[in-house]
């Protein structure tokens, strides 16, 4: 990989094969963009210092409004000569639930390619198993907006993108067992990824196991416990259990999070608008836990923060989402 300055740490990121046969492999850490409120050039920032710092995989969505952002440090970082070209890079963007429907797919990607300035995607994915109306996109969403989700006919339409080479590989996201056996009953070409909310307070062992079995890869959003999205503060950097195996280890409660998340087998995609923090983050490929840490880690309480209903107001009755379908107990 080549980068002024930083070679080693870029060169020092694991990389995953995908399912999918043109796919570029995927590093296993990559960057989270999303952050509310939304400054695109906090965005744009951020990402040139991450590509400084070794990061190459990114990941966006349309709903994120760091598309755009994104592609603006993307193309800055190949001016300057950062990144030989666009292709050192793995990128991943999601498909709304507003434009999950059979005709909406592929004019999303064409908007969604645009908005990165790039010609493809790495990887694009249906960001939940949740259908609303083609409305302009609001957060949250009205209840009555919800529809039926069509899995057949959504996914053949992600397999159109992928048959024309602008998403080289096509997953889902927030999907839990029961969608990924709607989409793999339908799939000429099942989802490469699903990436959901996982981390040391989350560690969705049968959400694993299941992908493990059909050759899903499972990324983590959220891998340090996410941007307090539910308003009760951060159950992993806030761990006491991590917090004492950090310390035995000399890490931070970041490190061990993103170390035991790799060493499940599972890409992290970590959200810093940090350069210490962002290159921290990539700190993990060197050391290792120890079973004792992996036994106590085994052992914390599960708690999931991100849950689908939020997508929408509290008000009205669902109509087509079923709250039970999307928060899975462990
Ligand atoms: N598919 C989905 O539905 C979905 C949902 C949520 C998120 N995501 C994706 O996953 C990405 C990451 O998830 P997330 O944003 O929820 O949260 P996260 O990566 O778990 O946590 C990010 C928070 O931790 C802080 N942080 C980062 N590195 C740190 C370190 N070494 N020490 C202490 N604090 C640190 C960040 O603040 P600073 O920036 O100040 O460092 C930020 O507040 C998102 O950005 C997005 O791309 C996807």
């Amino acid at each position: 990989m080549a980068s002024k300055g930083t070679a080693t740490v870029a060169a020092a990121v694991p990389e995953v094969a995908l399912r999918s046969g043109n796919a570029r492999p995927m590093p296993a850490v990559g960057m989270g963009t999303a952050a509310f409120p939304l400054v695109p050039e906090a965005t744009k920032n951020a990402v040139l210092a991450a590509i400084e710092v070794g990061y190459r995989h990114f990941d966006t969505a349309y709903m994120y409004g760091t598309e755009k952002p994104l592609g603006d440090a993307v193309a800055e970082a190949v001016r300057r000569g950062l990144v030989a070209s666009r292709q050192e890079l793995f990128v991943t963007s999601k498909l709304w639930c507003t434009q999950c429907h059979p005709d909406l797919v592929l004019p999303a990607l064409r908007q969604t390619l645009q908005n990165l300035q790039i010609e493809y995607l790495d990887l694009y994915l249906i960001h939940w198993p949740i259908c609303i109306k083609p409305v302009p996109p609001s957060f949250p969403a009205k209840k009555e907006d919800a529809m039926p989700f069509d899995f057949e006919g959504v996914w053949l339409a992600m397999e159109e993108c992928h048959r024309l080479g602008l998403a080289k590989a096509i997953g889902v996201s927030n999907f839990t067992t029961k969608h990924l056996d709607k989409v793999l009953a339908a799939a000429t070409i099942p989802p490469a990824v699903n990436q959901v909310e996982l981390n040391p307070v989350w560690q969705q062992r049968t959400l694993r196991g299941y992908c493990a079995e059909k050759g899903i890869h499972v990324a983590a959003y959220s891998p340090l416990g996410g941007q307090n999205w539910d308003g009760t503060g951060n159950a992993v950097l806030e761990s006491d259990v991590l917090a004492g195996i950090a310390k035995a280890r000399g890490k931070t409660i970041a490190q061990v999070s993103l170390r035991w998340i790799y060493e499940q087998g599972v890409t992290s995609i970590a959200k810093s608008y940090n350069m210490e923090r962002l290159k921290q983050n990539l700190e993990i490929f060197d050391w290792e836990l120890t079973d004792e840490d992996r036994l106590k880690i085994s052992q914390i309480p599960q708690k999931k923060v991100v849950k689908g209903t939020d997508l929408f107001s509290r008000e009205g009755e669902f109509t087509s989402v079923d709250a039970a379908d999307l928060n899975v107990e462990e």
